[in-house]
């Protein structure tokens, strides 16, 4: 059988996990690599094997025999590239966020419909077993309807800097960056409520923190300190239509004393915890039950879940499955998260329809 041929638009931090999982995909084959920064596509093609180099996504788009393209590129590009991939006949992983405004959204969405290509949005905890494992007990009530969810991604020292710093390129700070995992994967679990309302704030008072010695964190490929134009900490309460409610606070930067990482879905008959571990709470013959499932590993499983990603999205493309995270999920939550945004500088509530 012919492999696939993809093409990776960006080559810089998250790409590696993409070109690893290609590679270990037997259906695929890492046919082109695209960056502007065309030491870092060259490199990239050595080390996978792709054949030819570009620092113009137009010109990668332009090859009849590509088929597929993962976007790994800073946020202000993907919806640009995106609708050009599809109006190129060529199906499309694009990295989260799906890209910076719900315009921008609405019209990924019209190309998609206009190509009939696929277009899977890279919500990679979606693809997580321990999320899968859950979404298996809710499928199956087992948790009863939820109603209630809660995250948390607070860093008290990681702004990556560079274009994660830009809102320009980025798009906003740990909101659309850390926020949008969060709040994806609490929605997808909930059964993907309608929402009702958003009520989000936006604190920027402790700038990038440049300044801290003696703690390393992580930094972007290009970091860049000079310039810090997005939000340090991020919290909001969504409402929905059946009167579920999910509450998040992200930061890239807090004086708390560690980081912290949880993320919990409550329901009438039982509860998740996702993070920091996969737990589950019950109840049964009037006694409380906390389960700890038999798993590889209790925690998210960063380089299975990008397997499963990438994986899942070749056989979308051989058409033996559906994308699990399709454009009109990527479209919802940019509509929430521009929603948190809008609320936090009105000082209002954002109600929808
Ligand atoms: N799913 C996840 O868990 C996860 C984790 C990290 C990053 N991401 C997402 O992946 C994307 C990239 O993040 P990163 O950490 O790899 O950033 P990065 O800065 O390390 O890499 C981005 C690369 O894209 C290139 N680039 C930018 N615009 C381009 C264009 N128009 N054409 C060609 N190349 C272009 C840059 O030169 C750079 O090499 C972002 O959208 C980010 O949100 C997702």
């Amino acid at each position: 059988m012919t492999k696939l041929k993809i093409g990776i638009i960006g080559a810089g931090s998250i790409s590696e996990v993409h070109f690893n999982s290609y590679q270990n995909n037997p259906h695929a084959e890492i046919y082109a690599v695209c960056d502007l920064n065309e030491e870092r596509a060259k490199a990239k093609a050595s080390a996978y094997g792709a054949k030819k180099v570009f620092t113009d996504y137009k010109e990668i788009l332009a090859l009849p025999e590509l088929q597929g393209v993962s976007i790994c590129t800073w946020n202000n590009s993907h919806a640009e590239i995106a609708i050009a991939a599809l109006e190129a006949g060529k199906h499309v992983l694009v990295e989260k966020p799906l890209c910076i405004t719900v315009e921008e959204a609405l019209r990924v969405e019209e190309a998609v419909r206009r190509s009939g290509k696929v277009l899977q949005v890279g919500f990679v905890r979606r693809y997580a077993s321990n999320n899968q494992i859950v979404k298996q007990f809710i499928d199956h009530e087992e948790l009863g309807p939820i109603y209630y969810a809660k995250a948390s991604c607070l860093r008290r020292l990681g702004n990556p800097g560079g274009w994660f710093a830009d809102a320009e390129r980025s798009g906003g700070g740990p909101l659309i960056d850390l926020g949008v995992h969060l709040i994806d994967i609490c929605w997808y679990l909930m059964g993907q409520p309608k929402v009702k309302s958003v009520s989000g704030n936006t604190y920027n008072r402790l700038g990038n923190r440049s300044n801290i010695k003696n703690l390393d964190f992580y930094k972007a490929s290009d970091y860049d300190a000079s310039k810090n134009t997005v939000e340090d900490l991020a919290n909001a309460l969504i409402r929905f239509e059946n009167g579920a409610s999910l509450m998040v606070d992200v930061s890239f930067t807090l004086h708390a004393k560690q980081d912290v990482l949880s993320v919990a879905i409550f329901g009438e008959r039982g509860g998740a915890e996702l993070e920091p571990e996969l737990h589950l709470v019950t109840e049964n013959h009037d006694t409380i039950l906390n389960i700890t499932p038999q798993v590889n590993n209790l925690r998210f499983d960063f380089k299975d879940a990008f397997q499963n990603e990438i994986n899942h999205f070749i056989d979308t493309l051989l058409g033996q499955k559906e994308t699990r995270s399709p454009v009109e999920d990527g479209v919802e939550m940019m509509k929430i998260l521009c929603a948190i945004y809008e609320s936090a500088e009105t000082g209002k509530e954002v109600r929808f329809s």
